[in-house]
């Protein structure tokens, strides 16, 4: 079924969405700040709207894709908009209270926002495997889930509108922290004379195996610690890890690198060691995240 789509923001992840929109037959309303960016997308059959309110008229449709830099970007936008009847899925990147925030602030000019966290780059927008998590009102969602497939899968994950970006930072914290990591230890590799590729294949055992259902498979051993609250430690207590760590930090000091992750991390597991823990499992620093 073909629909109407406005489209505000045209960054690298907002032309996308457009122009994916357009290719999946559905007619395209786009407004940026910044004039000059819609030229492809108006060649591919979309309308360019002089302003936000010409984007948002009653004539272009309920939905409203908004794909900017943060939630502040939309309440610039469309501060003197009437959002009547309209509902607005934000695809921004911000955090779960200004979400939450900003739901209110839809409302109250009488619209309905949609909030979501889409879990891929440009490229990756319309193909198989993207996904979106998405929070808000499930009936609204429901109305628009067949136009807003054409990004990506659509992932529920409840009423609070602050949920999707709740779920969207903590995937990008694992995958920032994770890469990052993976950073430092081929700094490590190659302050040895080593290029990075002798590091590459124990680093792949290492995050595949923690994804895994094996012993090594730690997010699955660890989840159920955390909900079970009991982090067994006999065979590898979290003192003597603690210890380990400063290993690691010595290690990158005598190579002569950055130090600030591994001192951060070093730092934490000497709290969670203080405040108790030592005889415990690592999974117990948990307990030190959830009080800080
Ligand atoms: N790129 C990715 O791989 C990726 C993946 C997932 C999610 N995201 C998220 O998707 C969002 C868009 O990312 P992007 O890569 O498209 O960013 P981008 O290329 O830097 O584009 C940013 C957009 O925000 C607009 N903007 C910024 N401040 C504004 C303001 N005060 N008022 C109105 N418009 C404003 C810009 O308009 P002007 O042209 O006028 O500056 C532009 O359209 C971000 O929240 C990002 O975190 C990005």
């Amino acid at each position: 079924m073909t629909t109407h789509v406005t489209v505000i923001g045209l960054g690298a992840m907002g032309s996308t969405m457009a122009e994916t929109f357009l290719k999946a037959g559905h007619r395209v309303t786009v407004w940026n700040r910044t004039p000059g960016k819609a030229g492809a997308l108006v060649a591919l059959g979309a309308h360019e709207a002089a302003s936000p309110a010409e984007a948002l008229s009653p004539a272009a449709g309920e939905l409203v894709v908004v794909s900017q830099v943060d939630y502040r970007a939309m309440f610039d936008s469309l501060a003197d908009v009437d959002l009547t009847g309209k509902v607005l899925v934000n695809l921004s990147s911000d955090s779960p209270s200004k979400l939450r925030e900003a739901a209110e602030w839809v409302s109250a000019r009488g619209g309905a926002l949609i909030t979501g966290g889409i879990m891929t780059p440009p490229p990756g927008i319309g193909r198989p495997g993207a996904y979106t998590f998405y929070s808000g009102p499930s009936e609204a969602l429901s109305r628009h889930e067949e136009t807003l497939k054409a990004l990506s899968d659509v992932t529920y994950i409840g009423a609070d509108p602050g949920l999707a970006m709740l779920f969207y930072q903590a995937q990008l914290f694992m995958f920032w922290s994770g890469l990052t990591s993976f950073m430092y230890a081929s700094a490590l590799a190659e302050s040895a004379g080593l290029p990075v590729s002798t590091m590459l294949p124990y680093a792949q055992e290492t995050y595949g195996g923690l994804a895994g259902e094996g012993p090594m498979g730690f997010l699955a051993i660890l989840a159920a610690e955390f909900e079970a609250r009991v982090y067994p430690g006999e065979l590898n207590n979290l003192h003597m890890q603690a210890v380990g760590m400063e290993h690691v930090v010595h290690t990158f000091e005598d190579a002569g690198l950055d130090l600030a992750v591994p001192v951060a991390l070093k730092e934490l597991f000497a709290r969670a060691d203080e405040e108790g823990h030592g005889a415990e499992g690592l999974g117990s620093i948990i307990e030190s995240i959830r009080k800080p």
